[in-house]
């Protein structure tokens, strides 16, 4: 399998055009294939205006089934639930007629959502597509390096689909799919901007420790096609 490709933007505006226009493009392939297609997205504030684009991208969106990689643990009209961000700037204009999976639950935690949750996301077919953003610490979906839950996370014999996470460095308990189910996937792509993001890949990928850079776990391997999607 072909090494990590970089698809480098002069700016953020091409770099989402460009991302936005790719997904489609993969999206209308896999419905042409087999009549439905699976997306999984990442929160964080990178992909607001890709989100933008890519909502009004022309497909047969009622075939197209969304999910997250990662959620936090608030309730889904919080500030910082990655599921409203996805209302707001996803599931709009032509992307409406998407199915939505949340990765919240009425569950008091993440713990007590994990097994029932895993279990329907299990259920879910290999991914189309998944995007992946990075933190400046090298966490991915919400693998964090600091999180006691990240070797269960990466652990590759897992069945488990998804994992609570309760990481030190941010806010909120998680509920992240874990490495295992994000490897189920045609194809990963790893969507970050900025020079300090950047270094902090270059760094993972000459380290090769994903215990210390999660983010090396998606980058490093050779199972699933993977491509980086950078700017300034
Ligand atoms: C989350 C994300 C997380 C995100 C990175 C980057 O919910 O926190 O899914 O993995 O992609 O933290 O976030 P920014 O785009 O805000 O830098």
């Amino acid at each position: 399998m072909d090494e990590l490709k970089h698809c480098d933007f002069t700016s953020r505006d091409e770099l989402d055009a460009a991302l936005a226009a790719e997904v489609a493009a993969q999206l209308a392939a896999a419905i042409a294939r087999r009549g439905e297609a699976s997306l999984v997205v990442s929160g964080g504030s990178t992909p607001l205006q890709f989100f933008a684009r890519l909502s009004v991208q022309q497909l047969p969106w009622e075939k197209v089934v969304i999910t997250l990689a990662d959620e936090r643990w608030v309730a889904p009209d919080h500030a910082d639930s990655n599921e409203r961000l996805l209302r707001e700037q996803l599931l709009v204009n032509a992307a409406q007629a998407a199915r939505f999976v949340p990765l919240k639950t009425a569950d008091n935690s993440a713990e007590q959502a994990e097994q029932a949750l895993g279990e329907a996301l299990a259920s879910l077919p290999e991914f189309d597509v998944v995007i992946l953003g990075m933190g400046a610490d090298g966490h991915t979906a919400s693998l964090f390096p600091c999180a006691e839950q990240l070797e269960r996370g990466l652990d590759l014999e897992s069945t488990a689909a998804c994992i609570a996470v309760q990481p030190s460095t941010a806010a909120h308990q998680r509920m992240s799919l874990s490495l295992s189910r994000l490897l189920q996937s045609r194809q990963l792509i790893v969507h970050i901007t900025g020079a300090e993001k950047k270094a902090v890949l270059e760094t993972a990928l000459r380290e090769q420790d994903a215990c210390k850079w999660p983010i090396y776990a998606i980058v490093g391997q050779r199972k699933v096609p993977v491509a980086l999607y950078w700017s300034e």
